[in-house]
């Protein structure tokens, strides 16, 4: 029983902080992302009765304890699901440079969603592989479907997916991300999300987050990209807000990224460009522009000192099983 798949990262407009439910992963608020065609994560999946326990390689290094147990665990729920009790090799590998904060869970968890659900040929809909992928991570949950998404928050699991709002030709649009560091963070995600209620800036950032999602949706459905820029440097700001002021505090930013911060302001406000900044739990900054600019504000960002690499995903289409011939090795 084997399958394979290959999933897209994404990069969140209207940012996902926070859960109602930290085991299911059911967000206090809904999302908005694009898949990013070019930073992807292939997937192969064996279930085996030769096996004593679930092993996981990523990358070509076998891996153990919370890599192995958070995988071991998303697997249970397949099992659950086909009434099976074999162990799984699970083989992935990414194209993407490790450790550049390019989140990896969430292309990760979709490709696993997919692979298993191939393999143990359950033909689960969209619907309920965005439900499965969430419980591994939840911004893989917008991983699933194709091009620009949106994630209903739902009030409980069967709600708790996500939708195309659009297909990847939508949009040209470029996210180049900018990597200023490649240090290991020392809160991730996982334990961010559990410390967002902390601050007391949590409420106010919820209690707004349907006014951004209609605003983001918005400005995708129209292709007006200041009024998008508008709306995804706002949200970027809030939950970092949040960040900031939790318990213990989280600041993810560094000068760079400040720096960058300025510098997209600047060639947006003065010099005119289509560009826009989002940052995710890291220093590193994801600016957003159309195709047509790219590989001018991508010249920008590296003529930057403090800029190391960048990064470049385009609009990318749903998580879909693949051929096992092309399976992870
Ligand atoms: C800042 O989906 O990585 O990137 O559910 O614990 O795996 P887990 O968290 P994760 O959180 C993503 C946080 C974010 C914003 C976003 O992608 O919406």
């Amino acid at each position: 029983m084997i399958g394979s798949a290959r999933a897209y990262s994404n990069i969140a407009f209207i940012k996902y902080w926070g859960n109602r439910d930290d085991t299911l992963r059911l967000a206090l608020n809904g999302s908005i992302s694009m898949n990013l065609a070019g930073l992807e994560t292939i997937t192969t999946v064996e279930f085996s009765s030769d096996l004593e326990q679930d092993q996981l390689s990523i990358n070509g290094s076998d891996q153990s304890e919370g890599a192995l147990a958070r995988v071991s665990a998303h697997l249970d729920h397949f099992r659950r699901r086909a009434a099976i009790d074999l162990r799984a090799s699970v083989r992935s590998t990414n194209n993407f440079p490790a450790g550049t904060g390019v989140a990896s869970s969430a292309s990760a968890f979709a490709a696993l969603a997919v692979a298993a659900d191939s393999a143990l040929e359950l033909h689960m809909s969209e619907k309920e592989l965005s439900m499965y992928a969430r419980l591994g991570s939840g911004s893989a949950c917008r991983s699933i479907p194709a091009g620009f998404v949106e994630w209903y928050a739902g009030p409980d699991d069967a709600s708790s997916f996500a939708e195309s709002l659009a297909p990847p030709e939508h949009w040209n649009l470029v996210d180049l991300v900018a990597i200023v560091s490649r240090e290991h963070k020392a809160v991730g995600s996982t334990g961010g999300h559990k410390v967002a209620p902390t601050s007391p800036l949590q409420g106010a950032r919820v209690a707004d987050a349907q006014r951004r999602i209609d605003w983001c949706r918005e400005a995708l459905l129209r292709r007006d990209f200041n009024a998008l820029a508008e709306v995804i440097e706002l949200d970027a700001l809030m939950m970092h807000a949040v960040m900031m002021t939790s318990k213990p505090t989280l600041l993810y930013w560094t000068p760079a990224t400040l720096g960058l911060i300025e510098a997209v302001r600047q060639w947006r406000e003065k010099d005119g460009l289509p560009v826009a900044f989002t940052i995710d739990a890291g220093p590193n900054v994801h600016v957003i522009t159309e195709a047509s600019f790219a590989e001018e504000i991508a010249e920008g960002l590296r003529a930057l000192p403090t800029v190391q690499e960048v990064l470049s995903g385009r609009p990318g289409g749903a998580a879909t099983a693949i051929d096992t011939h092309l399976r992870a090795s």
